[in-house]
């Protein structure tokens, strides 16, 4: 079997098992039919495994401003290290949660990585990374994780309602109102931004750029959900040719503006991790 048609049986089998993805024409339930290859609904809505391993439940045009090669580069990044710290107390977090084989989604998870890495950690679990961007969808299929990976509007997820015990929430937009209805009335919500020095080194070598501020996104959670931790994180890295050309790259700022200056000695990680439910505990 070649490792595409592998990739898409390991899929089906992870999607012929799941009961709470929901169509996204009419809302109703997904299922898989034994021996089909793709999902449908009650109204005959079908959306097929890619041969990656992905389900697509997008229904409109792509149109992102993050492309493969960001998120090619956003993987180098990422198997360099660079996240590791904030995969580890993101990992603790859950772990303190002691849950029975939770479902955890990452609402915006890009190229995967950042799942990838959790899946480590996590024992018997679901799994889903969710993006806009098939680009990066398809680029997390290549991790081999046991993550249902699907491209899809965290605006609008494919999602039973309280069917999700963990949401991970990194450098990403939030939908509140979508957050709280997918999780469980107990469940929890992490999500993880940048705080004011968060690559300091890149935005001083673009021109015009003004001081970044967390303010209004974290006034947003504070005010939207019972916060029960917020955890400053910061440390640096030391920066190769290598993974100085893969920051760049990542980083969509600087697709409108040309860097000036030379590669700085280390990279500022700054970064703010909070947690929070909707029920108070
Ligand atoms: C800065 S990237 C972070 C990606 C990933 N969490 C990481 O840390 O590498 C922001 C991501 O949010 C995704 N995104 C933006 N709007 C979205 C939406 N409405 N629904 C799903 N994903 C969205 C983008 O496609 C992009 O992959
Ligand atoms: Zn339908």
């Amino acid at each position: 079997m070649s490792r595409e048609a592998s990739k898409k049986e390991q899929a089906l089998c992870r999607f012929s098992t799941t009961r709470f993805l929901r169509c996204p024409v009419c809302e109703a339930s997904l299922r898989l039919p034994q021996g089909a290859g793709s999902l449908s609904c009650k109204n005959n809505h079908s959306f097929d495994v890619a041969r990656q391993g992905y389900l697509n439940l997008f229904l409109g045009a792509q149109n992102s401003q993050y492309d493969r090669d960001l998120f090619v580069a956003r993987q180098k990044v990422f198997a360099a290290g660079v996240y590791d710290p904030l995969v580890a107390v993101v990992a603790q977090l859950m772990d303190r949660l002691n849950l029975k084989a939770p479902c955890i989604l990452d609402a915006g998870c890009g190229e995967g990585s950042f799942l990838a890495k959790i899946s480590e950690y996590v024992g018997e679990s679901k799994l889903i990374g969710l993006d806009l961007a098939r680009d990066g969808i398809r680029l997390a299929t290549s991790h081999g994780a046991p993550v249902m990976w699907l491209v899809a509007d965290l605006a609008r997820l494919p999602l039973e309602a309280a069917s999700v015990d963990v949401l991970l929430n990194v450098l990403s937009p939030a939908n509140y109102g979508e957050f709280r209805r997918v999780l469980k009335p107990e469940g929890t919500l992490i999500k993880v931004l940048p705080g004011e020095d968060y690559l300091v080194e890149i935005r001083e070598r673009l021109p015009g750029l003004t001081p970044y501020s967390n303010q209004e996104v974290l006034g947003k959670f504070v005010d939207q959900i019972h916060v029960e931790e917020c955890l400053p994180l910061q440390y640096h890295v030391g920066v190769t040719e290598e993974l100085w050309a893969a920051m760049v790259q990542m980083t969509p700022l600087s697709r409108k503006r040309e860097i000036l200056g030379d590669r700085p000695g280390r990279l500022t990680i700054d970064l703010q991790i909070l947690k929070g439910s909707w029920t108070e505990s």
